[in-house]
This record gives structure tokens, sequence and C-alpha cells, in this order.
């Protein structure tokens, strides 16, 4: 039975939430984190969450010793996967960057896993892997490709993966969750996204104009084929998205004689344009939000949302939060840390 979890990248925006739930199912959690996106004060924002306390590591996921150092020291029975760098206009502009990290540092911790005989396996993917699909909802069994290096890396390790399960069915068994559009906090205002550069995402700029710490959020395009011109997202509360990986380790228990590498999508099915977002949260917050119409981001498809049926009938997973619960809880986070974990 599972009892002890590593967590790669345990204290960045989704492994904190994942370490909360894990720690609140009773598991114990062992989290490696080279701290390169994050701050060691999520670990202890999220020990004050569940009084209960994460075995912490500072250290890349590329430094073999320290990996074989944490898996003698714990009894590690499955690893969750999230150690990584995300920004995809970054991986543009630093390709070797984005390959030398997320590659190795999968590569090392696999064979670390190997070496101590750790078969359950749960990857961080991203619903990117699609590309530019041709028609919506998104299921797994659509075609997959790349459109940028960040993506890449996610597609390559989902590529790797499944031939390490094919020659070594009994070594490995893998869930890869491709994730939508994460957003939202702990419903507490302790732990949440932190972005250490100009946000990316839409939701941390939202919350970020509403609390003045960037002045006008620019909306990507207004004339995309939606309903309202702006473009259209499955936001998936970052709450609803740990437990999802709750119920792969669960299943990768119960149907641990079946080899697999089984692609899963983590997403609620339901699209909203981004003047939905921006209503929503006005309407949580109480804040308007200052925001500007401007020209199309490139690589930006229109309408991008999960067929998530998958994970329920497999994980029996569902997504229960709301884009309300998601503008409620982020804008809880930002207002109560305005200056994210630099405020502590
Ligand atoms: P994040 O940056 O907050 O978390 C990633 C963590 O990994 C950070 O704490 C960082 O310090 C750590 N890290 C990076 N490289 C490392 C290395 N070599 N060794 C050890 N630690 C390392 O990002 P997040 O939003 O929490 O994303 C987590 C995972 O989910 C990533 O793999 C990301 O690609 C994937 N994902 C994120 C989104 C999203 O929109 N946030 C969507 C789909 C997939
Ligand atoms: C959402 C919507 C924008 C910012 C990205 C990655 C993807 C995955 C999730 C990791 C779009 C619009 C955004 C802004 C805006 N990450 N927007 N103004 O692009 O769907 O996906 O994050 O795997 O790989 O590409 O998310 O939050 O950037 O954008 O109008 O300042 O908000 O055009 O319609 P995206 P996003």
């Amino acid at each position: 039975m599972t009892t002890t979890v590593l967590v790669t990248g345990g204290a960045g925006y989704i492994g904190s939430h994942i370490c909360v739930v894990l720690l609140e199912a009773g598991f114990d959690v062992v989290v490696v984190d080279n701290l390169s996106n994050s701050s060691s004060l999520a670990i202890d924002r999220v020990s004050q969450i569940t009084g209960k306390k994460i075995a912490f590591y500072k250290a890349d996921c590329r430094d073999k010793a320290a990996l074989q150092g944490i898996f003698n020291t714990h009894p590690i029975d499955a690893v969750i996967h999230l150690a990584g760098l995300k920004a995809v206009g970054e991986s543009c502009a630093f390709p070797l960057m984005y390959y030398q990290n997320n590659l190795d540092a999968t590569f090392v911790l696999l064979e670390v896993m190997q070496q101590f005989s750790v078969k359950n396996f749960v990857f961080s993917s991203s619903a990117t892997v699609y590309g530019d699909p041709a028609s919506m909802p998104v299921n797994e069994t659509f075609p997959t490709s790349a459109t940028n290096p960040y993506g890449r890396t996610k597609l390559m390790i989902e590529e790797i993966l499944a031939d390490m399960v094919k020659a070594t069915p009994d070594q490995l068994s893998v869930v890869l969750l491709r994730y939508f559009n994460p957003a939202g906090a702990h419903e507490s205002g302790l732990i949440g996204e932190d972005p250490s550069a100009i946000p990316n995402n839409l939701m941390p700029y939202v919350t970020q104009t509403a609390i003045g710490k960037r002045e006008c959020l620019s909306v990507f395009g207004g004339d995309y084929d939606t309903v309202d011109g702006t473009g259209v997202r499955d936001y998936i509360h970052v709450m609803d998205l740990a437990r999802g990986h709750l119920e792969a380790l669960n299943w990768l228990e119960s149907d641990a004689t079946a080899p697999c590498c089984k692609a899963v999508n983590l997403g609620t099915g339901q699209g909203y344009s981004v003047l939905e977002v921006i209503a929503a949260f006005e309407q949580a917050s109480g804040k308007q939000v200052n925001y500007k119409i401007v020209d199309r981001r490139a690589g930006d498809v229109a309408i991008n949302y999960a067929d998530p049926a998958l994970a329920k009938s497999l994980l029996g997973w569902t997504a229960e939060k709301t884009l309300d619960d998601m503008v409620t809880d982020a804008w809880r986070w930002q207002s109560q840390n305005p200056n994210g974990y630099g405020d502590a």
C-alpha cells in the first residue's frame, strides 16, 4: 500500500496544493524542489494548513546523489513529478535550458526510481500536448503535437515514459495527467500562485491588476469566433486538480498489476472567455479590473476545453469547484499576500 509519496516541485503552485491533499489523505509526503521558481515558505504554509510535517529537501532533480540520499532515507512508494520549467515564451528564448532542465530532471528521477524499485509514477503533463486541436472538446485519443519547446518537453517525456512502460511493464506504471488551465488557490488564502516575474497566465495577471501591481490587463484578441470575441479556456480549480493526483495514485495502486502509461485529461469540460473570467472576478472581489483589448497573442488558439469523461470513468474524478470558487480563492490569496510569499 502506498504510504510515502515523493512530490518533485512540491514547493510550487500546483505541488503545494497537492501536498495539502496528500497529507489530509494520510500520506507521508517528501518534497524535493530546487526553489528556482518557488519559496520554502509554501512548505511551511502547507504544514500550517494541515497540522502535519513535510520532509523537505532543497535539491535539484538532476542531482542523482541527492535523489539517492532521499530514496535511501524515506520508504518512497510512489512519485508525483511536477518539477520543471513552465513558461512558454521563456522556452522559446532559452530552449536548451528547458530541454536540459525538464528532460534531465526526469531522466535522473526515473533512474533512481528504477534503482529503488519504485513503480508508480504520476506525471504533470499539459493540454499543450494537443497542439492546435481540430475540434472541441479534446479527448485523450486526439493527435499530439507541440508548438513550442516547453510543450515539446512534455510530449517527449510522455513518449519516453510510454517506451519505458513498454520495455519493462513490471517496473513502471504511469498516469500522464494533462492539465487544462489551473487557477485559484487553497481556500485558506495561505498558499497560491506566486509568479516571480510578470505573469504570463490570465488569472495571476487579473489579480495583480486588481491589487494595483499591474496597471492594465491586456486582453489578447477580441475578434475570435467565440461568445464575445475573446479566447475561451477550461479553467480548473487547483484543489480539484490536486485531488486528481490523489485519485491517479489510488488508481495506480488498485490496478497495480496492469502495466500502463495512461493519459488522462484534468479539466472541467466547460470553457469560459477572458471577459467572462474578468466579470466573475469583479463580481466576487468587488474590484474593477482595468483592461484593454489588444492584438491576439502569437500561438494562442481561440477555444480549448477538455472532455473529462475518462477521468471520471477511470479515476472516479470530476471537478467540483466553479469559476466563482476560482476567482474568489485567487483573490483571497492575492489580497492577503499582495507580494506572494515575499510578504512573509
Ligand atoms: P511552479 O513553477 O510553481 O512549480 C514547479 C516547481 O518545480 C517549482 O517549485 C520549481 O522551483 C521546481 N523545479 C523546477 N526545476 C526543478 C529541478 N530541476 N529540480 C527541482 N525542482 C525544480 O509551476 P506549477 O504551475 O506548479 O507547475 C507544476 C507542473 O505542472 C510543471 O511541470 C508544469 O509544467 C505543469 N503544468 C502547469 C500548468 C500551469 O498552467 N500552471 C499547466 C499544465 C502543466
Ligand atoms: C488564458 C487565456 C489568453 C494572459 C498556458 C500554456 C499552457 C498551460 C497553461 C502549462 C487566453 C488570455 C492571458 C493575459 C489574456 N501551461 N490572456 N491576457 O495560454 O491557455 O495556456 O497555460 O502547461 O501550456 O500555454 O493560458 O492563462 O496564458 O491564457 O488575454 O495577460 O487568457 O489569450 O485566451 P493558455 P493563459
